[in-house]
């Protein structure tokens, strides 16, 4: 697999901000070749492009259908070489066309310990549903919302006093830190997928 990735956005762009200071540092051994936005106005494609990073706008309404448009994004991602595509507030189902092209090199991040509370709002579920933990997770992406296999997840405490707001940043810090670590061990190699299953491979010698 290339070090070449891409991150496709919609919004904000704090997790391709965290992915973009790990690259920088070196803890992260990636370069960001591409970030791709659905929308025109996120603030993920200022970042990208104050950092130097090709960033592309594409406004899904141009294309007739689902299959055209991720055509249109695995088009971006094949010219650019890249290995590993990093979902990050993306906020489009990946249909099959993109997921046929990059399997098991398709990852996203989501606000919750998965399997519990999938889909928009993640952080506000759990605080109605009162879980005393929740967390984030980054999986493999597959054709199901929120539901391919997990590489990473870290836990934090749901407060009494929490608000959607306060557990979403406590959330959010827990997100920028596993998230340039899960894209470190799959651009590393030694993994497989076993059923729902990311299983680790003993380096040789250890
Ligand atoms: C994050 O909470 C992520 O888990 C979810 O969308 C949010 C994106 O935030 N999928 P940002 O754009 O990375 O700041």
């Amino acid at each position: 697999m290339t070090r070449r990735i891409a991150v496709l956005i919609s919004g904000r762009g704090s997790n391709l901000q965290a992915i973009l200071d790990a690259t920088v540092s070196r803890r992260l051994d990636a370069t960001i070749a591409v970030v791709i936005s659905n929308k025109p106005d996120a603030a993920g494609l200022s970042r990208a492009r104050e950092a130097g990073i090709d960033a592309v706008h594409l406004a899904a309404g141009g294309y007739p259908d689902r299959d055209t448009y991720d055509r249109a994004i695995v088009d971006v991602l094949r010219a650019r070489d890249i290995g590993l595509v990093c979902l990050a507030g993306y906020m489009r189902l990946v249909g099959p066309v993109l997921l046929d092209a990059f399997p098991n090199r398709i990852l996203n991040i989501h606000p919750s310990l998965l399997p519990s509370f999938p889909g928009l709002h993640a952080q506000r579920q759990a605080l109605e549903h009162g879980v005393r933990v929740s967390g984030a997770t980054v999986h493999l992406v597959n054709g199901n919302l929120d539901a391919g296999p997990i590489v990473l997840q870290a836990a934090v405490p749901v407060l009494d006093d929490d608000t959607v707001e306060r557990l979403s940043e406590r959330i959010l810090a827990e997100e920028h830190r596993i998230y340039p670590e899960a894209i470190r061990i799959l651009l590393d190699g030694h993994w497989t997928v076993s059923g729902r299953r990311v299983v680790m491979q003993p380096r040789s010698g250890a």
